[in-house]
């Protein structure tokens, strides 16, 4: 008879990529890698920079929550599980170079480029597309410019479209629940196999997430503001998704 064999924890490998937020290791499986997050934070293109403490751990925990809630909602995604405090395995995928932005109420970018104080609400869900390029400030696009500049094809817009409104509905019920107002949020995808999945991470560096009741920043706009209570405003987010 054969008997079940414990899962073996991947070893992790060479660093394949270093970035503000996170390193990527090779694993012994070339279709798997390790996404380490660090505690280092960086805002307006990095140029600026600090650390809060533990916020590592806590977006791995946040993070992997969120991939294993979207999963759960036929979500595909490049989550494999996550490994440690700070460790996630994923799939490697090949990063398709756009951000796409969903949001619900003005803030951010969108309340500069409109003249809107941020909180101002939405007739509906706005997604925007940026390339992602640091060295260009990761400049606004088009469909058009994805698909002039061959960054996706039509039926990967598509796809990139219904998935990232899905994710919003999901998300936004997910947080409300918690007691949070999910404002907007950055979503990145990758391919691999063939397929589409979702990528990167989202946590509070790239989620607005504001108290339903009181309207208090839970994200990384305290750090990019210096608005004080860093550490505690991502240690509230764990808190309601049921950690420590
Ligand atoms: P924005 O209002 O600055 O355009 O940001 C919209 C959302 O995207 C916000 O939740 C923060 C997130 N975001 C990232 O995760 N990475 C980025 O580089 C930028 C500019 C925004």
């Amino acid at each position: 008879m054969e008997t079940a064999q414990p899962t073996e924890k991947p070893q992790k490998g060479e660093k394949l990529y270093e970035g503000k937020a996170k390193i990527v290791y090779a694993t012994g499986d070339p279709s798997l890698v390790i996404q380490y997050f660090k505690d280092d934070a960086s805002a307006f293109n990095a140029k600026k920079k600090g650390t809060i403490d533990q916020k590592g751990v806590m977006n791995n925990f946040i993070a992997s929550r969120i991939f294993e809630f979207l999963t759960e909602h036929g979500i595909k995604t490049h989550y494999v599980e996550k490994l440690s405090d700070r460790e996630m395995l994923i799939k490697k995928v090949a990063i398709i170079p756009v951000e796409v932005v969903v949001r619900n109420r003005v803030a951010g970018s969108l309340a500069k480029r409109m003249g809107m104080p941020e909180g101002t609400d939405l007739k509906r869900s706005i997604l925007e597309f940026y390339y992602k390029d640091d060295a260009l400030d990761d400049p606004m696009i088009n469909s058009d410019h994805i698909r002039a500049f061959s960054l996706a094809t039509d039926k990967e817009i598509e796809q990139i479209r219904e998935q990232a409104m899905k994710i919003n509905s999901l998300l936004y019920e997910m947080f409300k629940k918690t007691g949070v107002e999910l404002i907007d949020f950055k979503l990145e995808f990758g391919r691999a196999g063939g397929g589409l999945l979702l990528a990167d991470e989202i946590s509070p560096d790239t989620c607005r997430l504001w108290d339903s009741k009181t309207g208090e920043k839970l994200d990384k706009d305290r750090f990019r503001f210096d608005l004080g209570k860093v550490e505690e405003s991502y240690r509230e987010i764990v808190k309601r998704m049921g950690g420590q």
